[in-house]
């Protein structure tokens, strides 16, 4: 049995569902269905004994001792995060609260569970897996090295403060405590179930709209972007083989200006689904710049390539040309969480196939 914290968003529902795809390992889900939870993700999930679903917060330290009592699992995998940077500009404390109070409640659990456990082998095979992201590090100017592991930290927005908290408590914890955990650092994800309030979903479904695409600033802004399977792959892998006490970039070479992002999507969609009004080129819209906006963000994943052998399956072309297919194939997804109705599931949907409400 795993742990996984934050299991109804984007990564972690794609996570819970490659995990049980390849390994009858139950899930111990926490989520605690904030705006960017949705149980839809994981429909294909109801019924499934595999999944045991909890509505509950990382920060309720009665909750978490008593899962992780109750259920022993051998490893927890956190990826509950609040993860919006535009949302912790506008509102900053639930990206403390969450991010950090939340990340140190589920780190002092694990620890008393850890110490608890009776043999050295079972504590010594204990993982905490801690997903964590690329911002940490900070902007990067145009010729510079991609993020390194060894790279300062120099987070710059409220959401990447908090996650750069996060990741040093989760370092001291090993250090101090000997808890034996794993940080993973990845760059920006894209893919199935991604919330579109993020820059790939938002401009696919807004274009299928006919809806302004607002880029921000110059939208010469370059981030590194990873197909989300390949990220679920990732932490696999590094829960598998990683060292205790190390930390793993991941990343899959794909630098990309977001103009370049925006005009992908739209060339694709005029292939796939044509406009007769014309290309969706003309919907770009140049808006208001984001306060403080990092240019560059590029990750060196070698060492997680040296080291476990990891590299990604997709390329850009491929993994967005997929993305862009399942948005077209899912708009009863894309509209339950346009209209929220999306947050019903827990009551009219879950409940009874293993929701502990
Ligand atoms: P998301 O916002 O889609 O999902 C977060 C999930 O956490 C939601 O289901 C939410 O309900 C849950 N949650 C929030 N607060 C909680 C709390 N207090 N207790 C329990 N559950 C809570 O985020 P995501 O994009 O899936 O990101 C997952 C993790 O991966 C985050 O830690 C994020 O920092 C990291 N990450 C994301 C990206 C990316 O591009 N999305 C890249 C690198 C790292
Ligand atoms: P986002 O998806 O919010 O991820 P992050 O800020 O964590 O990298 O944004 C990706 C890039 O796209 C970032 O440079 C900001 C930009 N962006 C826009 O230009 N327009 C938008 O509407 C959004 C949401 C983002």
């Amino acid at each position: 049995m795993i742990l996984i914290t934050g299991g109804a968003g984007f990564i972690g529902s794609n996570f819970i569902l490659d995990w049980l795809a390849q390994s009858d390992e139950p899930v111990l889900n926490l989520d605690a269905l904030t705006y960017a939870g949705n149980l839809r993700n994981l429909a294909s999930l109801q019924g499934d004994p595999r999944h045991r679903f909890v509505h509950g917060d990382i920060a309720d330290r009665a909750l978490v001792d008593r899962l992780l009592a109750e259920h022993r699992p051998r490893a927890i995998v956190h990826f509950a995060a609040e993860s919006h940077v535009d949302r912790s500009i506008l509102g900053p404390a639930a990206f403390v609260r969450t991010n950090v109070e939340g990340t140190f409640t589920l780190l002092e659990a694990a620890r008393a569970y850890w110490a608890s456990l009776p043999g050295a082998d079972e504590r010594a095979a204990f993982r905490f897996h801690h997903v964590s992201t690329d911002e940490v590090y900070g902007s990067l100017g145009p010729t510079d090295a991609p993020f390194a592991e060894t790279h300062p930290y120099e987070p710059n927005s409220p959401y990447s403060a908090s996650k750069a908290a996060s990741d040093h408590l989760v370092r001291a914890w090993h250090h101090t405590y000997g808890l034996p955990v794993v940080t993973t650092n990845c760059s920006n994800n894209y893919g199935p179930f991604h919330f579109p309030e993020k820059l790939i979903p938002l401009m696919i479904v807004n274009a299928l709209a006919g809806q302004p695409l607002p880029v921000y600033g110059d939208g010469l802004n370059v981030r590194d972007w990873l197909y989300v399977k390949d990220h679920c792959a990732a932490v696999r892998t590094v829960l598998a083989h990683g060292r205790p006490g190390e930390t793993y970039n991941i990343g899959g070479w794909n630098e990309k200006t977001n103009l370049e992002i925006v005009h992908t999507i739209c060339d694709l969609l005029d292939e796939l689904r044509p406009d007769a009004t014309g290309p969706r080129r003309r919907l770009v819209s140049f808006v208001k710049d984001r306060p403080g906006h990092d240019r560059r963000y590029a990750i060196d994943a070698r060492k997680i390539e040296r080291e476990l052998g990891w590299r990604p399956a997709e390329t850009f072309e491929s993994g967005i040309r997929k993305t862009v297919q399942w948005y077209l194939d899912h708009p009863d997804w894309v509209a339950e969480v346009q209209n929220g109705s999306y947050r019903d599931w827990l009551a009219t949907q879950y409940a009874g196939s293993g929701a502990a409400p």
